[in-house]
């Protein structure tokens, strides 16, 4: 059995939407955890449960080496399946939310997710100031997904520089899994920068989109197997696993989704296939990082879109010292999370 090591989880049935709420603070060492809100179909709400302990986790490693001085945390709402929320219900899940936020006394404080929007942060707003990136007429900072966009693109740009010596992506070759919010916007981005596209989405909609952007539309599986440059995870979790690493064609794998390994192993097989992995939670934190800069530090617009481009150094980083040292950059990631958590700077 694997230990607990989150400082707390709060676990309630929603007293209104009687759904299960869960709230995991993973650390509040270096500060307030944050974390996004996500609400999602689960077959078992302990499923729920597993995804919040993870994706918690990785909040407090994307702080750490986004150099922020927040802990990590995240919500789950574990909607059951054959339930799809009305208005009723989801303003009923957000205000038990609100509640349960309320409850850890400012250890905590949300922000959107999968499933949630800056609007449903308005509604959480009502009851708690413990909540990001609420619309800007309500003294938010908004839409995260247009800085998560932009922090994995100057992910992609020191993967460029390291794979072919310049970090433009024109003519690079790409391919995106997955163009919900955030996986969309990076698209255009790279469309606009010239890179030769593979797009695709588990829903068919979606490729009219893709056609826009003159884009080739292949299936999920397709665009993670395809002999491209790099591979960009934009979608759920667990995208890689033992089964699909060994049939990557890909140089590089980088992309905004969280929680992209199935297993610890499948990370080691990606290394010895010579396949370079940017952990998601590098790649992912420029939504965090936007917020908490216009929020928290009360920066600019263009300090926040600064410290979201810096992204790129810090990957940069992590691989030149991934090289140096014989490590994997998610190696040389979770020390660097670890320094930082330990105080030393
Ligand atoms: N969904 C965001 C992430 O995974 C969470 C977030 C964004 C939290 C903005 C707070 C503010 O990083």
């Amino acid at each position: 059995m694997s230990s607990l090591d989150h400082e707390q989880v709060l676990i309630r049935t929603g007293t209104r939407s009687g759904l299960p709420i869960i709230v995991a603070v993973h650390s509040t060492a270096l500060g307030q955890a944050v974390g996004g809100c996500r609400l999602w179909h689960y077959a078992d709400w302990r499923d729920g449960l597993d995804d919040a302990l993870r994706l918690s986790a990785a909040m407090t490693a994307k702080c750490a080496v986004a150099g922020l001085a927040n802990g990590g945390g995240k919500t789950v709402v574990a909607v059951p399946p054959g339930i799809e929320p009305d208005p009723a219900l989801r303003r009923a899940v957000l205000d038990d939310v609100a509640d349960t936020i309320t409850a850890l006394d400012g250890a905590y404080a949300t922000g959107p997710d999968v499933g949630t929007t800056p609007a449903d942060m308005a509604v959480i707003g009502e009851r708690t100031p413990h909540v990001f990136c609420k619309p800007a007429q309500h003294g938010g900072s908004g839409d995260s997904s247009p800085a998560t966009a932009l922090g994995t693109l100057a992910a992609l740009r020191a993967v460029r520089r390291r794979l072919h010596g310049t970090r433009t992506l024109a003519g690079a070759r790409l391919s995106v899994v997955g163009l919900g919010s955030v996986g969309l916007r990076l698209a255009r981005l790279l469309a606009d920068e010239g890179a030769d596209l593979l797009l695709s989405d588990i829903d068919p909609a979606k490729r009219a989109a893709s056609d826009e952007l003159g884009a080739t539309w292949v299936s999920p599986e397709q665009a993670l197997t395809a002999d491209v440059d790099i591979v960009v995870p934009a979608a759920l979790g667990g995208v890689l696993t033992e089964e699909i690493v060994p049939r990557l064609r890909c140089a590089a794998v980088v992309g905004p989704a969280n929680n992209q390994l199935a297993t610890e192993a499948a990370g080691d097989l990606l290394h010895r296939r010579g396949i370079v992995w940017v952990p998601d939670y590098v790649a992912s934190a420029g939504g965090v990082v936007n917020a908490l800069t216009v929020e928290l530090h009360k920066g600019t617009p263009d300090e926040a879109r600064e410290r979201v481009e810096a992204i790129e150094h810090t990957v940069a980083d992590l691989l030149a010292t991934a090289e140096h040292r014989h490590v994997t950059p998610a190696q040389a990631a979770t020390e660097l999370a670890q320094r930082r958590l330990t105080g030393a700077w």
